[in-house]
């Protein structure tokens, strides 16, 4: 009987200390969230130079292009939206790094600045990177499911970005 009780006390003092620790480790947690809060990132996007955006150095087509906005100006143009979740820390380093990398391989608000092969070079990448389905990057998908492109998607892009590459060869 003194056996039984001392158990079971035993136990009890055991699963209080677990809770204890469990609600100790939450408020760290929690406490370690907040105070990140405070350390973001600058995620505000450069102005953009109207005379350099990609639709103000060559005609596209209005399908293609608002395709590339709801695809593809997040990562590579200074029009990069923010909902927000994505400014939530830490995740906002995540997608800043990924923001940053997508505009120094391709930024279609520089695009006046590219010379002649350049942009046929990054005309080249969006149609084999599309093709072979890398991009969007397939992180950004989840939360950007109108941003998943459809085989017919596929097709209208790398036809667009090929006959354009092939106008700028011949110009
Ligand atoms: C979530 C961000 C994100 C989105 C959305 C995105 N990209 Fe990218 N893209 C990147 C990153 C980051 C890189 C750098 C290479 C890497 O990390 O794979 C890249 C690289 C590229 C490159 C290679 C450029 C070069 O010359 O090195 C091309 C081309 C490209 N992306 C095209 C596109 C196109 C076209 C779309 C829309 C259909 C798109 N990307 C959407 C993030 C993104």
């Amino acid at each position: 009987m003194v056996f039984y009780v001392v158990k079971k006390l035993n136990t009890f003092r055991k699963t209080n200390l677990m809770k204890k620790f469990v609600k100790i480790f939450l408020l760290f947690l929690v406490s370690a969230l907040v105070i990140i809060q405070f350390i973001k990132p600058d995620t505000n996007s450069p102005a953009e130079d109207k005379t350099k955006f990609i639709a103000s150095n060559m005609q596209i087509p209005d399908n293609i292009f608002k395709q590339l906005e709801k695809s593809c100006f997040d990562c590579h143009s200074y029009r990069t939206q923010w909902p927000w979740y994505s400014k939530i820390s830490p995740v906002v380093y995540l997608i800043n790094s990924d923001v940053k990398k997508g505009r120094e391989h391709l930024n279609f608000s520089v695009w006046g600045d590219y010379d002649k092969p350049r942009m046929m070079d990054k005309l080249d990448g969006i149609e084999t990177e599309v093709k072979d389905g890398e991009m969007p990057l397939s992180i950004y998908l989840p939360m950007h499911p109108e941003a998943k492109l459809t085989e017919s998607d596929k097709k209208m892009l790398t036809d667009w970005a090929r006959t354009a590459k092939e106008q700028l060869s011949t110009k």
